[in-house]
């Protein structure tokens, strides 16, 4: 039997850095939701194990060794023959690598009849995993175990836009100024449309946003043409980078937003999505 997952881009939609641990891991407090953009994973329990990386965003990841979904595969215990579509850049901030590992184990979970690994294995596969395994909106504390769900979100559509720098997580977390940040208050409104949840979330912050756009300035470039655009309601840096979100309140200001973009810089991956709701 063979299978496939959606392994959907990971946005933060804020993260702030609260503390650091004596181990070298940062304390985030983030708003985390996901994007109908995304890679493919698809797959059968077979031996030997295998993968294959295609699509558009394939070059220079290979199938062999370290790669997560194979990690994924021996946290499972098992051998499996796999095939990942490769749509998201590598290294940018979306959640890439740990959205693929997250929907390999989903998809592994469903070929074999296996429950999921324990929490602190998927952790272990990465700070991002758990929060792409949950795969809806939540807010993700400590550095990346704590996991609750977010009130519910207004529709929205989200621009992505990544100049083709890939930014290396553990450089930006060790450019950062100052560990120590406020946190998001602690009680979440409910916002109730597009507007307003930018407007709260222009009163929030990517901390590594800063620090990020310090080593790759052309991230701030990134961040003014989506702001630019007509309909954007805010924009900012997702993750560590480089990938930046802008925010809108219906499709079509948001396809033709990434439409212009695509035109004055053709070398930038851009995906206009919506903003994915929970499954009800
Ligand atoms: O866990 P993951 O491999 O995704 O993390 C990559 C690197 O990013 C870590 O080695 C660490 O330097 C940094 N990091 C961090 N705090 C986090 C997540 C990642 O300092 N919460």
């Amino acid at each position: 039997m063979a299978a496939t997952e959606f392994a959907p881009a990971k946005i933060n939609l804020c993260l702030h850095v609260t503390g650091r641990r004596a181990d070298g891991y940062h304390l985030l407090d983030s708003m985390v939701v996901f994007a109908g953009v995304g890679d493919r994973v698809s797959g059968t329990l077979a031996d030997p194990p295998s993968l294959s990386v295609t699509g558009p965003m394939a070059a220079g990841l290979s199938g062999e060794g370290d790669n997560l979904v194979l990690r994924a595969a021996r946290a499972m215990g098992l051998s499996a023959q796999i095939v990942l579509v490769k749509h998201l850049p590598v290294s940018s901030g979306i959640g890439g690598g740990s959205a693929d590992a997250a929907a390999a184990l989903r998809l592994l979970a469903r070929l074999s009849g296996r429950s999921l690994p324990d929490a602190a294995t998927v952790l272990a596969l990465g700070a991002d995993v758990p929060v792409c395994l949950e795969g809806r909106p939540v807010r993700m504390t400590g550095i990346g175990e704590g996991l609750a769900p977010l009130p519910a979100l207004p529709d929205a559509w989200l621009v992505l836009a990544n100049p083709g720098v890939a930014v290396s997580t553990p450089s930006i977390f060790r450019a950062l100024a100052r560990a120590e940040n406020a946190p998001l208050p602690r009680d979440l409104p409910r916002l109730k449309t597009a507007a307003e949840l930018a407007a709260f979330l222009m009163m929030q912050r990517n901390d590594l946003e800063p620090p990020a756009i310090a080593l790759q300035p052309v991230i701030g470039r990134v961040k003014a043409q989506l702001s630019a655009q007509t309909g954007c309601l805010m924009a900012r840096m997702s993750g560590s980078g480089a990938t930046c979100f802008g925010l809108f309140a219906d499709p079509l200001s948001a396809s033709a937003a990434a439409r212009a973009i695509r035109a004055a810089e053709p070398g930038w991956w851009v995906a206009d999505a919506p903003l994915l709701q929970p499954q009800s």
